[in-house]
């Protein structure tokens, strides 16, 4: 497992450099072709003959999303493939498979976490109910494994697989530590991995994989889907302490609200004074689900560096993502690469 130690390096507040792309259209133009076949997939290849089904598609792959895994699965799989080999349906297939994962992923999750409403819409257990939501994420997870078979890579579907019970080991570590003020770095790290940096780093080194790419390219890629995965969850948690509900689509503070302890409230737990005894207490007697206590708690986690030290430790795991692409040859599909690892790290929404 990768460190959580934070270097002294901190965040670019200009990461894109005058003239180049900015935005994350521009960030996976190399791929655009790619990525218009992997949505024709999601359009066409899902159909279901049930006209409910075909609702309920339409409502997961139209609100949007911003496709990063596929975009990095397409981006790894262009970066490492031999030249003049025509590119593969079967890359295509894996992109189609990590956004199926991931969609079906966010179903369950709503209703576990019981929200009314993701990118800015109403989600599928709030308009219509659990045991619809339930049966749709098992569909996606279905027609995942229907792609994993067109794959027809033995290392693909064990990799896979491993990110299927990561999901679900990564939710039930989280819900075991709802509340809990224990400082455990380590707990914390490895949830994210399974919830998060699991799917990144499975969508970053199957393409080479099915490149046939020594193992130590295979290697190094997947470790810059993991560190990139841990930036994202961080930013994912860093937003939710300084983000608006708006912004984000969603509650801004749901997850204090609903008792998961994340890296910017770690950072005050673990300073052991009076600042750290206050959010202890409202965590402990559960004031973080009432407006009063949830705003108390914010304010506490902003004003004594809750916030400055998770990006600086969101900049630590961006740099060894960037470090770890060292192994490929020059092309717009690393430097793609590296720009994406920018993007994620400022990201808003
Ligand atoms: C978002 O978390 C949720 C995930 C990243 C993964 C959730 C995984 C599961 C529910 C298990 C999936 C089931 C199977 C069978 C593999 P969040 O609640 O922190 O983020 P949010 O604010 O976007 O909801
Ligand atoms: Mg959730």
């Amino acid at each position: 497992m990768t460190t959580y130690k934070s270097t002294s390096k901190t965040i670019d507040p200009n990461p894109e450099r005058e003239g180049e792309p900015t935005g994350l259209s521009a960030i996976i133009e190399p791929v655009s072709k790619e990525i218009a076949a992997v949505e024709q997939y999601l359009e066409t290849n899902l159909i279901d003959d049930n006209p409910f089904v075909s609702e309920l598609l339409g409502q997961i792959f139209k609100a949007g999303g911003k496709r990063i895994r596929v975009a990095i699965a397409l981006l790894c799989s262009r970066a490492t493939n031999k030249k003049d080999a025509e590119f593969s349906r079967l890359h295509i297939i894996l992109a189609v498979l990590t956004e199926l994962i991931h969609a079906a992923s966010l179903v369950h999750d709503d209703v576990i976490d019981t929200a009314a409403t993701r990118r800015g819409q109403e989600t599928i257990n709030k308009r219509w109910n659990d045991r619809v939501a339930v049966l749709m994420g098992d569909l996606l997870f279905a027609q995942a494994s229907i792609c994993l078979s067109r794959i027809m890579n033995p290392v693909v579907v064990g990799i896979y697989g491993q990110v299927l019970g990561d999901l679900c080991s990564g939710e039930l570590r989280q819900m075991r530590n709802q509340f809990s003020t224990v400082v455990d770095w380590d707990g914390y790290l490895q949830k994210s991995i399974n919830k998060t940096a699991s799917l990144f780093a499975a969508g970053s080194h199957s393409g080479a994989i099915l490149n046939s790419q020594p193992d130590n390219v295979v290697a190094s890629l997947k470790s810059y889907g993991l560190n990139l995965g841990l930036v994202f969850q961080l930013v994912d948690d860093l937003l939710d302490i300084t983000g608006t509900s708006a912004e984000l689509g969603k509650p801004a503070g749901g997850d204090l609200r609903s008792g998961v302890i994340t890296a910017p409230a770690l950072f005050i737990l673990e300073r052991n004074d009076s600042i750290s005894e206050q959010l202890k207490q409202l965590i402990k007697t559960r004031a973080v689900t009432t407006e009063e206590g949830n705003a108390e708690a914010l304010s506490l986690i902003r004003t004594h560096g809750g916030v400055e030290k998770t990006v600086e430790l969101c900049a630590n795991y961006a740099r060894l993502s960037k470090e770890n692409l060292v192994v490929l040859p020059s092309s717009q599909f690393k430097d793609s690469l590296e720009k994406l690892v920018d993007f994620i790290i400022t990201r808003t929404t």
